[in-house]
């Protein structure tokens, strides 16, 4: 454990001497572990801190950006994509920030697709899904969409994403996704007390419409207003209930040990399809079996959400280092991952960058 909070400086062929990580003990197996026994295989690739968006668990209106050239250029992200599957990466999910607001968006998934892995995700706000978007997304080897929508009601969606984009807008887009044969296309909504906590209901109802899965995130502290507190979380448990009253369920459990949502049915199998999944990384963390790794657009690793050291492996990617020395950092990253996220314990310290910064 010591070992995890050493911290040794690289000497940085640009600027001042980076901090790396120190050397993992499993350096040799070449596979991506932690200290904790997990592996990992799921890698989130963030490819911008910017969105067009300012969801009220997520950015302040004020937020300030990261420099543009501080991103990692295509040609950066795909390399350390590249070097996450070598080491035994199967799925990578690329997040933002909103990815679609980035304009090499195809591109990046053109790249990512062509490394070979199973499975080539996006997470979006489902505001840019215009038929012309999908279609170059999809011919780039994009597979599966996750799309947030918080709320059906337009003047609650105003108030939690601060933007012009409507429920209609973003229901359109994921008809759509779903005609052009995306799969899975998955729904998000993050229910925060006071705020959207009636539209529970209205969203099963969507699913079992759309055909398609609903998945309720816990609110975690991750919002840049720092304004979380335990009383703002409607726990998981409490979701389920208020669908079942309404639609009975049936669990179906989490589809892999290292998934984060716990699945259910509708028990009159739902006419259109649909299902619910319940993410509740606050009352029933699923630290243990997580099997993911973060990369921030600035090209930091972070080993868990809620860690609050980072590893910096863009000094490397502009340094002109080879190959072995990127997967050797991001193995060496890997190792350092924290047991779990700690929200429940004392002196949980949340972490400086909102989520738009790390990367669903
Ligand atoms: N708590 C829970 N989920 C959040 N997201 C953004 N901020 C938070 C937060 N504070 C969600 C987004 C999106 C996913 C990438 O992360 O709604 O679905
Ligand atoms: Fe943008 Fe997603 Fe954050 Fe909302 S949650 S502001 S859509 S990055």
């Amino acid at each position: 454990m010591g070992l995890a909070l050493t911290v040794l400086p690289r000497a940085g062929r640009s600027g001042g001497p980076p901090q790396a990580p120190p050397i993992s003990p499993r350096r040799g197996e070449r596979r991506l572990v932690d200290s904790h026994g997990r592996t990992i295989r799921d890698l989130r690739l963030s490819i911008t801190d910017r969105c067009n968006f300012r969801c009220v668990y997520c950015m302040e209106p004020d937020v300030r950006f990261l420099p543009r050239e501080g991103l990692l250029t295509v040609d950066e992200l795909i390399r350390v994509a590249r070097a996450c599957v070598s080491l035994g990466a199967q799925k990578i999910r690329i997040t933002g920030g909103e990815p679609a607001v980035r304009p090499e968006l195809p591109e990046i998934i053109a790249g990512v697709a062509a490394l070979g892995v199973a499975d080539v995700a996006l997470t979006t706000n489902g505001s840019i899904m215009d038929a012309r978007t999908l279609a170059a997304w999809r011919e780039a080897g994009l597979t599966r969409i996750t799309i947030s929508i918080d709320s059906l009601d337009p003047g609650a969606f105003a108030r939690v994403t601060r933007s012009r984009t409507t429920p209609r807008d973003v229901i359109d887009g994921v008809r759509r996704a779903v005609a052009m044969g995306f799969h899975p296309v998955k729904l998000n909504a993050v229910i925060v007390r006071g705020l959207n906590e009636d539209q529970v209901v209205p969203l099963a109802a969507l699913a079992r419409d759309l055909g398609v899965e609903m998945r309720y995130i816990e609110f975690m502290p991750l919002d840049s207003a720092h304004a979380w507190d335990r009383s703002r979380v409607v726990p998981a448990a409490e979701i389920a209930a208020a669908i079942d009253r309404v639609y009975p369920l049936v669990p179906l459990g989490r589809h892999d040990v290292s998934s984060t949502a716990l699945d259910y049915a509708f028990a009159d199998g739902a006419p259109g399809g649909g299902r619910i999944g319940l993410i509740a990384p606050v009352t029933r963390p699923f630290c243990g079996a997580c099997s993911r790794l973060r990369i921030t657009a600035d090209g930091k690793v972070r080993p868990c959400l809620f860690s609050t050291r980072e590893w910096d492996l863009r000094p490397l990617l502009r340094d002109g280092c080879g190959d072995t020395e990127i997967e050797d950092f991001l193995l060496d990253a890997t190792w350092t991952k924290q047991a779990g996220h700690g929200i429940s314990a004392a002196g949980f310290e949340q972490p400086a960058r909102p989520m738009s910064a790390i990367g669903g």
